[in-house]
């Protein structure tokens, strides 16, 4: 094409190796450790494996390739890879970007919280009754949900702590931030959950909670509500749908094998997450067996499990609990962590690309922003309420209208599966051909059409929890309906430099072209 290639502006991984270990970092976080398994408990167990092989196969994996995809030949934070790809879909990447900055705020206090235990762990700090202290002196949780603004100073510090650390790594660059920080805490986080995983193996009970883990309820593939939390724990875990994976895919070299790297990065994933419920359900074995409680008891919801179960397994435990309790809570805020970063980065590559500020600048407008709101909101008397609720309604409903959104959008209104199918082949060992297509175009977006309407339908019609309509209603639906609005608008702001919406010199020379495709 161009004779005189212009220079690369946008910044990038300096290896694949690096993008791989990024990728890793992201995928691999609260989602694997601490949510995986109740999940899979809760949802047939041993049968949940189906659904969630299922799920990783027909949307994981198609999907994770349909972002890098995007994110590859479309060079941009997901606003300005969908607005290159048409005006019109613009606002998808911004839906995306909205996600991003809803659970970045709420995450960022569970890796707090993670901290704190970490430290608790030493001294056993939560006494003789792990359930009553957290909610009670550790949350200070109100009786109702509310919104208060009655802090809990502890955790507020080390919130404000987690934000510093993760606006430091984010304006340190994306190879010498983002990169490094996975290169340095996935192989720690590796080991540790490897010793903790052999330590949880020996002890005696760990057979009856593995044996409750895969002992398949087969009747629960019939619920849809099941198939609804594999495919909303895969979209989370892989960090697929919600904009990470477009960010990331924006900052590769131009030849890079991006469905080998992909299937690097699900089976790592998903070995993760496996390797994470034997080690959970083995050490709740223990203490079913030492407390005489039946497993169903031993593992609460997934707040429950973390900072419930695992202090209590820990006062019995003797010292050993006091490693188990270390390696664990530290793994969390490893895990937690690297995944913060990314979810962060999707909104700073977004401003920049928007408004064209430098990184520094950037970070530091975003990670205050977020910082601010998250500080107001989780660390008081009703930050568990909050968590929850958003959790459930813009993780889940969120991630999957997105999911949803960018599959039909891509497909049937943009038509442009085979230019993305043909640009990944041309880079990549594993090609991408009518499968493809049929799950990407079809399959997958009917049955998450279908889930979706049926849980929308179930949340209007059974509510969330228990909670107050008015408190389901603001941060529940309204959260949702508002960051589809927000996307909307953010998408009639102008560009700060409009010749890159179509700028063909520089994006030719950075991608692989229609002449190379054809
Ligand atoms: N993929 C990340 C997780 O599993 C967001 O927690």
């Amino acid at each position: 094409m161009s004779s005189t290639p212009a220079p690369r502006t946008r910044e990038a991984f300096q290896s694949r190796y690096a993008f791989i270990l990024a990728a890793i970092g992201s995928a691999v976080g609260l989602g694997n450790i601490w949510r995986f398994p109740y999940v899979a408990y809760d949802n047939g167990g041993g049968a949940f494996m189906i659904p969630y092989l299922v799920a990783l196969l027909t949307a994981g994996i198609p999907v994770l390739f349909l972002d890098y995809a995007i994110g590859h030949r479309f060079q941009g934070s997901p606003p300005l890879a969908y607005r290159r790809m048409a005006r019109a879909a613009e606002p998808i990447g911004w839906w995306q970007m909205g996600i991003c900055f809803v659970i970045g705020v709420y995450y960022a206090v569970i890796i707090a919280w993670a901290g704190m235990y970490t430290v608790l762990s030493f001294t056993k700090g939560w006494g003789k009754d792990p359930k009553a202290y957290l909610f009670g002196d550790f949350l200070k949780l109100a009786d109702k949900p509310g919104v208060e603004f009655s802090f809990v100073w502890p955790i507020f510090g080390v919130l404000a702590l987690v934000w510093l650390v993760t606006i430091a790594a984010l304006a340190a660059g994306v190879q010498n931030g983002i990169a490094k920080v996975s290169i340095v805490f996935i192989p720690l986080l590796v080991v540790s959950f490897l010793v903790l995983v052999v330590i949880a193996m020996t002890l005696p009970g760990a057979s009856t909670g593995l044996d409750a883990l895969f002992k398949p309820d087969w009747s629960a593939l019939t619920h849809p509500g099941v198939w609804v939390a594999a495919y909303g724990q895969i979209f989370f875990s892989l960090s697929v749908a919600f904009g990470i994976m477009i960010t990331y895919a924006s900052y590769l070299k131009r030849k890079t094998d991006l469905t080998g790297s992909g299937l690097v990065v699900a089976f790592a994933n998903s070995g993760f997450e496996l390797l994470a419920a034997f080690g959970v359900f083995a050490v709740l074995g223990f203490m079913s067996q030492a407390s005489g409680t039946p497993i169903s008891k031993v593992a609460g919801d997934g707040i429950g499990l973390a900072f419930v179960a695992f202090p209590a397994i820990i006062n019995e435990a003797g010292a050993l609990g006091i490693v188990i309790g270390v390696l664990f809570f530290a793994s969390l805020v490893m895990a937690g962590f690297t995944s913060l970063v990314s979810i962060v980065e999707v909104v700073v590559s977004t401003v920049r690309d928007k408004t064209g500020w430098g990184r520094v600048p950037a970070t530091l407008a975003v990670g205050g922003a977020m910082a601010v709101i998250s500080l107001l909101l989780f660390p008081t008397t009703t930050g568990l309420y909050l968590l929850d609720t958003s959790d459930a309604f813009v993780n889940n409903l969120g991630i999957v209208g997105a999911a949803i959104a960018s599959m039909v959008v891509v497909t049937f209104a943009l038509r442009k599966l085979p230019e993305l199918a043909r640009h990944v082949n041309s880079v990549s060992s594993f090609t991408l051909g009518p499968l493809w297509y049929f799950v990407v175009g079809g399959l997958t977006p009917a049955v998450l059409m279908y889930l979706l309407i049926n849980d929308v339908i179930d949340k209007a019609k059974n509510g969330y929890e228990g909670y107050p309509g008015w408190f389901n209603g603001v941060f529940g639906w309204g959260m949702s309906a508002a960051l589809i609005v927000i996307a909307l608008l953010m998408s009639l702001l102008p560009w700060h430099d409009r010749s890159s919406l179509h700028q063909q010199a520089t994006y030719e020379d950075q991608h692989v072209t229609e002449e190379e495709l054809a």
